[in-house]
């Protein structure tokens, strides 16, 4: 069977738009290079939170196939990059994996066929150094002989509004046919196709959606921390700005930013402009420096919360409520929890944690008990922390019972709580 699209990397992005390119009657091919993955979905198991079991059956029934064979893309009408992007040791980007993926499209690259890039990346990888891999191996030329586009992933795992289908698709090729065939190809399954001028115009356009979050929230945790200092009760200065019907986007404080998207990207940009212009690109170095610090801030706020009690961090008991980066998820990449508990650990507190999505939480330099009996367990500690709000805390409720309660979400309305 002919196959319309191969997926190139089956995660959090990749699979949901398998899933929608399925549902629209195309002939999906996925392909990853781990084959524990590629096993178990072709087995009907998902490893993602927004696609079940359930939905990788469907897939499978509507001709969903996963292999990690590349000579398997040879053929295909379109080839859909959705692999990671790392950052590399010195904090710049990490290709490593969209140019093994090129490289597999490369060596099975036919006349006709639509390359589409869709990780995350730096003004200039869609031209640079994706299109040089695919012409040199094939012989074929990008425009001409096959279309090459970048259209930004958007995906917001756990979003029950927005999913692959309802968020609109921004599309930049690279020349105007290659947008034009981009777009179709999206329109298919997706409701509103948005063409930009070119790849470098979509792939910027991601980095200043994420780079905006990040100053934003940037913007929220260093007020954060001197309301708290002049007793100003910032939640509520953001409740009454937000009643602003025009000019005004809420953001709020928290323990730190976790995923891909914040702490991660825009340093593709930052790294890109310094790389090649030599200079910084200072709002998000500075937006950069300030959420950083929040985990520490938070461990700081909470020794003073002990304190005021009159007990030491050392030896005290602090229970941490979630200890994922986003609400009812159970991604943890580059959670903030991660570092308040090495925070608080090396301050002598002994940790505990609940969270309904991570049943095991292994992280270095300290340990961290799993507790399942959420009420007693925050009713014995000496500390309770809410740093992740899943729908399963009723935050009100368990500040009521807990000694020391600390909420770094905002949600709380009672007195008892402490709010960041
Ligand atoms: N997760 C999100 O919320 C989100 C949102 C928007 C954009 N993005 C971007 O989308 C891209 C993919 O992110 P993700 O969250 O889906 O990552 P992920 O880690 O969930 O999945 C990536 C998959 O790619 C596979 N892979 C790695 N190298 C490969 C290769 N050479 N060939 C084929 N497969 C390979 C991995 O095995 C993995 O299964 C990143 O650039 C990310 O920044 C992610």
């Amino acid at each position: 069977m002919s196959v319309d699209v191969v997926i190139l990397g089956l995660g959090y992005v990749g699979l949901p738009l398998a899933q929608e390119a399925t549902k629209a009657g195309m002939t999906v091919l996925g392909f990853d290079i781990n084959a524990r993955v590629v096993e178990s979905l072709n087995s009907g198991k998902s490893h993602v939170d927004d696609l079940s079991d359930g939905d990788i059956a469907d897939m499978i029934g509507a001709g969903f196939r996963a292999t990690t064979d590349a000579s398997e893309i040879r053929g295909a009408a379109a080839a859909v990059i959705c692999v990671p992007t790392p950052l590399s040791e010195d904090q710049g980007p990490d290709l490593r994996a969209v140019i093994g993926a090129t490289e597999a499209v490369a060596a099975n690259l036919t006349e006709g066929m639509l390359v589409i890039l869709e990780s995350t990346t730096y003004p200039g990888t869609t031209d640079e150094v994706v299109r040089p891999i695919l012409e040199k191996a094939s012989g074929l030329t990008a425009g001409t002989d096959f279309h090459l586009a970048f259209s930004p992933e958007r995906i917001d795992p756990g979003n029950e509004k927005f999913g692959a289908h309802n968020t609109p698709k921004v599309v930049g090729g690279h020349t105007p046919a290659c947008s034009e065939r981009a777009a179709q190809f999206y329109g298919r399954f997706i409701e509103t196709v948005v063409r930009a001028k070119g790849t470098r115009e979509a792939e910027t356009a991601k980095l200043l959606e994420n780079t905006y979050r990040h100053i934003n929230i940037a913007l929220v945790n260093e007020m954060a921390r001197f309301c708290h200092e002049l007793d100003i009760d910032l939640w509520d200065v953001i409740h009454a700005a937000a009643s602003k019907p025009f000019g005004f986007q809420a953001f709020y404080p928290g323990p730190g930013v976790g995923g891909h998207c914040i702490p991660i990207d825009p340093n593709y940009l930052s790294h890109n402009v310094r790389a090649k212009l030599g200079y910084p690109f200072r709002f998000v170095e500075l937006a950069q420096e300030i959420n950083a610090t929040m985990p520490a801030y938070v461990a700081h706020r909470a020794q003073n919360l002990l304190n005021d009690a009159g007990k030491a961090t050392n030896g005290a008991s602090v229970l941490l409520l979630g200890v994922t980066y986003k609400p009812n998820i159970a991604d943890q990449r580059e959670s903030p929890a991660v570092e308040l508990a090495q925070k608080l650990g090396a301050l002598g507190a002994k940790l505990s944690y609940h969270d309904p999505f991570v049943s095991q939480w292994k992280i270095s330099d300290v340990d961290v008990l799993r507790v399942d009996d959420l009420e007693s367990a925050v009713a014995a500690a000496d500390l309770v922390i809410l740093v992740q709000n899943h729908k399963q805390y009723d935050a009100d409720r368990l500040a009521e019972i807990a000694p020391r309660f600390f909420d770094t979400r905002g949600v709380t309305k009672s007195d008892k709580a402490y709010r960041l």
